[in-house]
């Protein structure tokens, strides 16, 4: 950190020296932030950044910013050790070697700032010890929705609520493809292929679709909102591969949006506190604010004993929103360097985590059956060997076949899972659809 010149004009601007690990989406868009708003920064926050190094893999790519050259390195682990950087932002991603050099710059005395999800919602735990050991900052608001700032919403300005359950559509791409399937009565397949074109998902989807990105969110989520030990293994996780077109239309004429919701809960006090944290597709009333989140949006609402609910809505990925949210960590870090503290670090607790089997919902289940007589007895009677309940029944014939959806009422999990192996092994059930539990329903959640 380089002190200006007390007897100069801008006496109070400290130079804080940056180190960049990794310049693609986020780094690339931070470089240009930072460039472009240098002085609006250093007048707004009293801190002059400098990026005065970058690493990356390939240095011969072409590179939209990278600033002068010099500035770029293949050696990253050379930038986190160099003595004349005063901070680290690690925009890699993934595990290794990301996990290596947080560890090496918080041992050197380095503040980190991060926006890796994968990392953090698998060894969150761990690095933040090492943060607090090493008496420096580890922040990381652009992990989870893009530029929204949720991490600082619920570990500062919530800090004193007793948050009981955060809810949120985390993956715009999951919710791109849903809301396409609403909006324009497009297939699965279709509303994909029109997100990897527009940029929305990656040509491998797995992550996105199959929920891996949601769960990782979730799990930084529930870690904030009850100060507690959560990580992406304790999160139930189902995609929104097996959701169609008809699950789509038979929600929308109940009244629901299917959205893939995140969803971090807190039950009980003291020794019989627990958590529950899971990501699936789910009903959720159009009268409630996160049915009306559409595209590629993300939104999070949060539910607490005295602030009550409040919602967050924004672009939750992008290369610029992103960096906008990694700035927003960088002049916090800078500001606590210059005045020699740092954020005070939260105390994790471990929490009993609520398996998935003991969940009481509503659930939506949709059957293809043969079209003949007797189906229905046989489906009704292995609803009732698991005591599964149902609240209403839609029949649509197809050809040879017919399509059967079921709302339940409020039924535990096991015994659900229970009922659709059992339907599984019915010689008259062609496919078993996609299991979507109805949220904010009066005989449900
Ligand atoms: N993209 C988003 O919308 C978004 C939103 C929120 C959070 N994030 C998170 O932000 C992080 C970065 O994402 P991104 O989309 O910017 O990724 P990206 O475009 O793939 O960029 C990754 C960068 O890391 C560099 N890199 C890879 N391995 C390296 C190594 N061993 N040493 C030095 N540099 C290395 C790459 O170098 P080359 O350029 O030479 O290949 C590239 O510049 C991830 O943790 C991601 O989850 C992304």
């Amino acid at each position: 950190m380089v002190r200006a010149d007390p007897d100069s004009r801008d006496d109070q601007l400290t130079t804080v020296r940056v180190g960049l690990l990794g310049c693609g989406n986020v780094g690339g868009a931070l470089v240009e932030l930072v460039d472009k708003e240098a002085d609006a920064i250093s007048e707004r926050s009293g801190v002059h950044l400098a990026i005065t190094r970058i690493a990356v893999r390939d240095l011969t790519k072409d590179r939209a910013s990278s600033g002068p050259p010099g500035r770029l390195t293949d050696d990253a682990m050379s930038v986190v050790e160099d003595p004349d950087i005063d901070l680290v932002v690690e925009l890699i991603g993934g595990i290794e070697p990301a996990q290596s050099l947080i560890e090496q710059a918080l041992r050197q005395g380095k503040s980190v700032i991060s926006a890796n999800k994968e990392l953090l919602a698998t060894h969150g735990a761990h690095l933040h010890d090492l943060a607090a050991k090493a008496g420096r900052d580890l922040l990381y608001e652009a992990s989870v929705g893009g530029a929204i700032p949720l991490v600082r919403a619920l570990s500062v300005s919530l800090a004193g609520e007793r948050v009981s359950r955060v809810m949120g559509i985390v993956n715009g791409t999951t919710n791109y493809i849903l809301s396409r399937m609403q909006s324009a009565h497009t297939t699965y397949e279709e509303a994909l292929a029109e997100a990897i074109r527009l940029g929305f998902a990656e040509s491998d989807p797995t992550a996105d679709v199959e929920g891996h990105d949601a769960a990782a969110k979730t799990a930084i989520i529930a870690s904030i909102a009850f100060n507690a030990d959560v990580s992406v293994d304790d999160v139930y996780r189902q995609g929104i591969t097996d959701i169609d077109i008809a699950d789509i239309d038979f929600a929308q004429r109940r009244g629901y949006a299917i959205k893939l919701l995140a969803l971090a809960e807190r039950d009980g006090e003291g020794e019989d506190e627990s958590i529950a944290v899971r990501v699936h597709p789910a009903m959720i009333s159009n009268d409630h604010p996160l049915a009306l989140v559409n595209g590629p949006f993300n939104a999070i609402f949060v539910e607490g004993e005295h602030a009550g609910e409040l919602m967050l809505y924004g672009r939750g990925a992008g290369g610029q929103p992103s960096a906008s949210a990694v700035l927003g960590d960088l002049l916090d870090a800078a500001r606590a360097l210059k005045r020699e503290t740092t954020f005070l670090h939260p105390v994790r607790r471990r929490v009993r985590i609520r398996p998935i089997d003991e969940l009481e919902s509503t659930y939506c289940i949709t059957l293809e059956v043969l079209d003949r007589p007797g189906v229905m007895a046989a489906v009704a009677e292995v609803f009732g060997r698991h005591g599964v309940s149902i609240r209403s029944m839609e029949q649509v014939g197809l050809t040879s076949e017919a399509r059967m959806i079921f709302i339940t009422h409020l039924a535990l999990e096991s015994d659900v899972q229970a009922t659709l192996q059992g339907l599984k092994e019915l010689d008259s059930v062609v496919r078993v659809g996609g299991l979507v539990r109805v949220i904010g329903d009066e005989d449900g959640e």
